[in-house]
């Protein structure tokens, strides 16, 4: 109960910040998705990634399938692949999604420290990393409670609570926007970012539809 109040009391300041309510970042990601979706998809019966045709991936046709709505489907199949011993559970795989968007969040965060500590940032890249101190805070801390949910079989709360994640990514990348001159020194990261993110809140959607009592 004190758990859920502070829970959207913490998803309402994150989407605050970004100046616009929650739907936005979902309905983003879901025009983005119809372009993925719209895009010819690798259907190759061997594991075909990065334009490798990698060992035979197990259960590849299957994460094809629970990938399929991702920003990056090939990324999703790599994460997830090697973190499947036996069946393909699902949910599992959300885990895992998950614990890839943390570990790409972690790196992001020490890239801006250790930026913010060198005595050759210019005090406009400064201003906007601090931004992105706070954003990446955040989202490491809406990764915490998503998992935390996760494990308590709230597939609904940690499809809410994720989606703060793109929300955060998204104030970060404004704050360079807005300062012109400034390089976003971490562009493929915060890419990588959104990708991971946007993986896992497709396979989450869909275990929420599969979960629905609706
Ligand atoms: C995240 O990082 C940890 C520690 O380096 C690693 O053990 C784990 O496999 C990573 N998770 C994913 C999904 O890549």
């Amino acid at each position: 109960m004190e758990f859920s109040k502070s829970l959207v009391l913490f998803v309402s300041v994150c989407c605050l910040v970004v100046s616009s309510i929650n739907a936005v970042p979902i309905s983003r990601s879901q025009s983005l998705s119809v372009e993925v979706a719209a895009a010819p998809t690798p259907s190759h019966g061997h594991g075909l990634i990065n334009g490798v045709v990698s060992k035979a991936v197990p259960h590849l046709a299957e994460l094809q399938d629970l990938c399929k709505d991702g920003e990056n489907v090939d990324l999703c199949i790599e994460t997830i692949a090697p973190e499947i011993h036996g069946a393909l559970d699902p949910v599992h795989a959300a885990i895992v999604e998950i614990g890839a968007t943390l570990n790409e969040t972690l790196k992001v965060s020490s890239i801006i420290r250790s930026l913010k500590e060198d005595p050759k940032t210019s005090k406009g890249m400064i201003d906007a990393l601090d931004i992105c101190a706070d954003q990446y805070d955040l989202i490491t801390d809406t990764i915490a409670m998503s998992l935390e949910l996760m494990h308590q079989n709230d597939v609904a709360g940690a499809w809410t609570t994720f989606s703060a994640v793109i929300s955060c990514q998204s104030t970060c990348e404004d704050a360079f926007k807005e300062s012109p001159g400034e390089a976003f020194p971490f562009a493929d990261d915060s890419k990588t970012l959104f990708q991971l993110g946007g993986n896992t809140l497709a396979i989450l959607m869909r275990l929420n539809g599969e979960t629905s009592p609706y």
